[in-house]
């Protein structure tokens, strides 16, 4: 079991981080995208911080070509026939991830588990959508995936035990510590998290303080490693966005309605770090 094969649909910051992850630990690992020129640079990614890695002699250049090599960039689901577990890390919309789950369903084995890395989108209905709604969970990472240490497991209404103990003994074997969440909006890191970057962008809007500023007193006075904004910008505005309203909506208190500012900089364009300019540029 401890050695299946893992498939990581999307290619991005998150699924390149879980891959690489995966990858380290000893699994052969698919990471696919809509196409494979994707998929590769999500694979040129990993060999690009791998390399950083050896630069810094944190690891030996056999090993980071051993992780690299059990990597297959896949421009689809089709090769994903001895996978134990298909991690979806794709945006956070939930008709794409509803339409990826049917199709994961119907593309990889059986007894195969369905997680999704979503921050914020129901697990529940992610599983009323496939025909193993017991073999479905969601599986949190956060950014970056090959620093952070914890991995937040939420437990869909259907989830089995069985399913969650699996995945917690993945994400245990990858050296992460996993809490447990129950499937409400934003579960529990998001919960906290984004209602704190949204009053930075409304403590911004009202001129409390400029981005410096904001970012300078929660980095000193509350010992963060980043400020809100510095952090925003990581995770990407549009992303940020997309879990404020998901607050929103499935919590219905005004409390959580999305900053202004905050839609702004996102109907701009301005994401953060991916698209070089959000609070700061990149
Ligand atoms: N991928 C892989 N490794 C990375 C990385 C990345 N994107 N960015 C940094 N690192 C590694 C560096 O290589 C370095 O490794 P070594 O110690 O082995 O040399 C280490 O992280 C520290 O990096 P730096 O020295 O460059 O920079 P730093 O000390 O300022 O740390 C940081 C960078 C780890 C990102 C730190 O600022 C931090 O912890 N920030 C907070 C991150 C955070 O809160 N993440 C959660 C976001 S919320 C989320 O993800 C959930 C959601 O749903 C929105």
């Amino acid at each position: 079991m401890a050695f299946d094969a893992i498939g990581v649909l999307g290619a991005g910051q998150m699924g390149a981080g879980i891959a690489q992850v995966a990858a380290a630990a000893g699994h052969t690992v698919y990471l696919a995208d809509v196409g494979q020129e994707l998929a590769d640079k999500g694979k040129a990614g990993i060999a690009q911080r791998l390399a950083g890695a050896v630069g810094k002699g944190k690891l030996d250049r056999a090993a980071a070509n051993a992780i690299l090599e059990r990597v297959h960039a896949v421009a689809s689901i089709s090769r994903w026939r001895d996978i134990g577990i298909a991690i979806e890390a794709v945006a956070e919309n939930i008709e794409l991830k509803l339409k990826l789950f049917r199709e994961l369903d119907e593309g990889v084995p059986k007894d195969a588990v369905l997680a999704s890395n979503t921050s914020s989108i129901s697990i529940t209905l992610l599983a009323a959508a496939t025909k193993r709604p017991e073999q479905v969970i969601g599986m949190h990472f956060m950014n970056p995936v090959p620093v952070m240490q914890l991995v937040e497991l939420i437990r869909g209404l259907q989830t089995s035990d069985a399913t969650y103990a699996y995945v917690k003994g993945l994400a245990e074997l990858w050296g992460k510590t996993t809490t447990l969440a129950r499937d409400y909006p934003g579960f529990i890191v998001n919960r906290l998290l984004v209602p704190f970057l949204n009053e930075a962008c409304d403590a911004l809007m009202n001129g409390v303080g400029s981005v410096e500023d904001i970012d300078t007193s929660i980095k000193l006075g509350l010992n963060h490693p980043m400020g809100p904004f510095q952090l925003a910008d990581l995770i990407g505005l549009d992303t940020v966005l997309a879990i404020a309203r998901v607050l929103h909506d499935g919590l219905g208190d005004a409390k959580y309605r999305p900053s202004p500012l905050l839609v702004k900089y996102v109907e701009a364009g301005w994401l953060g770090r991916k698209s070089g300019r959000g609070f700061y540029s990149y």
